[in-house]
């Protein structure tokens, strides 16, 4: 009985509660959000920033009175809708191992053998999913002709942190060693990745590096990647604290969520109460304002006095995950990162997460590593997923997705 009524009474209250909280996430998005000059489409952005916070709200609000969980709702939510069916695309569901995957193949066939793409999905751990990317993936699979794998990784916090890298690693190997099934040449096989998903993409290509019975990564490709949980305070943090869709405290928010901690901790977080100082210390030199370009220190940024931190031992003995190389590839030693492959690496000017990025560009580039960097001055964080939707797109998505490609297309 309650599995028909819990469609039903969801419905109802959607109809009734979610007109009144889209209002008022569209005041809650004038009134807290800023938008700087130069940003993609800012009333359309607007709108969809709302819509956003509105699935917050409606997500609790349901969670609230026990119909469903938040989680679940804003996973329905970012699943997007599916796209018409495509004929030149053999469009198939499979496991490798134990590992879900969905495999991207063109029709045609090809006289030699194809190049292979590994690709590992965002939303922060816990949304997110292989449909989200549907137009994507077929987009990049049909132009850059290759093998697309992607890989359903189970979300966080039901799936503990770390097997999502678990899986993607599991699912990297099994594609590697059986390349040949799928006419891919194994060694023309990519890893590429979106937000949480490129740093799993900068995790596994390091683990990689010391496998000598697996053909070498040909290149990773990493989407405005997060690539470390120690400083929160690098120019982007501050100068994108307020822009939609990801807030400063956002990034925390699902950090806690995905690693199935207490919220209550992000504030101490975000004033990195969770650091030692000798952790500090020792990733100064790779993670730090000092090593951001001038440039991108223009808009709105404050040096940070160091004498302010307050460590909290409580709060780093809950977090101290953040702090592993797993969670922090940016961590990773230079004998490591000197081994890693070609890389693509995509930023967005308005996004807290640019500044991780901008190290681990600074990383390769310091050992020898080539890497083809585009910035998009433009975008926010997260916009590809709205690629191929239109109108109701944006063209900095268009761009990101299509510099992605042609890179993947000229390897
Ligand atoms: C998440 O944490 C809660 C308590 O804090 C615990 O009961 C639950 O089992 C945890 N979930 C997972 C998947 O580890």
């Amino acid at each position: 009985m309650v599995i028909f009524l819990r469609p039903i009474a969801g419905a109802l209250v959607t109809l009734v509660v979610y007109p009144v909280l889209f209002l008022i996430s569209l005041g809650i998005q004038y009134a807290r959000s800023v938008l700087p000059p130069g940003i993609d489409q800012p009333l359309k952005l607007r709108f969809y920033h709302a819509t956003f916070i509105s699935v917050f709200l409606w997500g609790s609000v349901l969670e609230k009175l026990r119909l469903y969980k938040f989680l679940n709702v804003l996973r329905l939510v970012t699943n997007g809708l599916p796209p018409f069916r495509d004929p030149s695309l053999l469009i198939q569901n499979e496991k490798f191992g134990d590992v879900a995957v969905k495999i991207y193949q063109p029709k045609k066939a090809s006289t030699t053998k194809r190049k292979g793409l590994l690709y590992f999905h965002g939303g922060a751990g816990t949304y997110g999913s292989v449909d989200s990317y549907e137009r994507i993936l077929r987009y990049i699979c049909k132009e850059a002709d290759a093998v697309v794998v992607a890989v359903k990784y189970g979300l966080g916090p039901e799936n503990p942190f770390p097997n999502q890298y678990v899986e993607c690693e599991k699912a990297a190997i099994h594609f590697m060693k059986h390349a040949e099934d799928f006419n891919v040449d194994a060694s023309r096989i990519a890893i590429a990745g979106d937000s949480c998903g490129a740093n799993f993409v900068a995790r596994i290509c390091q683990l990689l590096v010391s496998r000598d019975d697996l053909p070498k990564v040909h290149a990773q490709v990493l989407i405005y990647p997060g690539l470390q949980g120690m400083d929160f305070y690098l120019p982007s943090y501050q100068q994108n604290s307020r822009v939609p869709i990801m807030w400063r405290e956002t990034v925390i928010y699902f950090c806690c969520l995905y690693l199935n901690k207490t919220t209550s901790l992000i504030n101490d977080v975000l004033e990195s109460c969770h650091v030692p100082a000798a952790i500090r210390q020792k990733y100064r030199k790779w993670v730090h304002a000092d090593l951001i370009p001038d440039k991108f220190k223009v808009r709105g940024y404050k040096p940070q006095d160091p004498a302010l931190y307050k460590f909290k031992p409580e709060v780093y003995e809950e977090m101290k995950d953040i702090l592993e190389e797993t969670f922090s590839p940016l961590f990773a030693s230079d004998d490591v990162v000197h081994k890693l492959p070609q890389t693509f690496l995509l930023t967005c000017e308005f996004d807290v997460l640019r500044d991780d990025g901008l190290l681990y560009k600074k990383r390769l580039e310091d050992n020898g590593v080539p890497v083809t960097w585009v910035h998009a001055e433009n975008a926010i964080h997260g916009v590809a997923i709205l690629f191929g939707y239109g109108i109701f797109s944006f063209p900095s998505a268009k761009r990101i997705v299509r510099e992605t490609t042609r890179f993947i297309k000229n390897l």
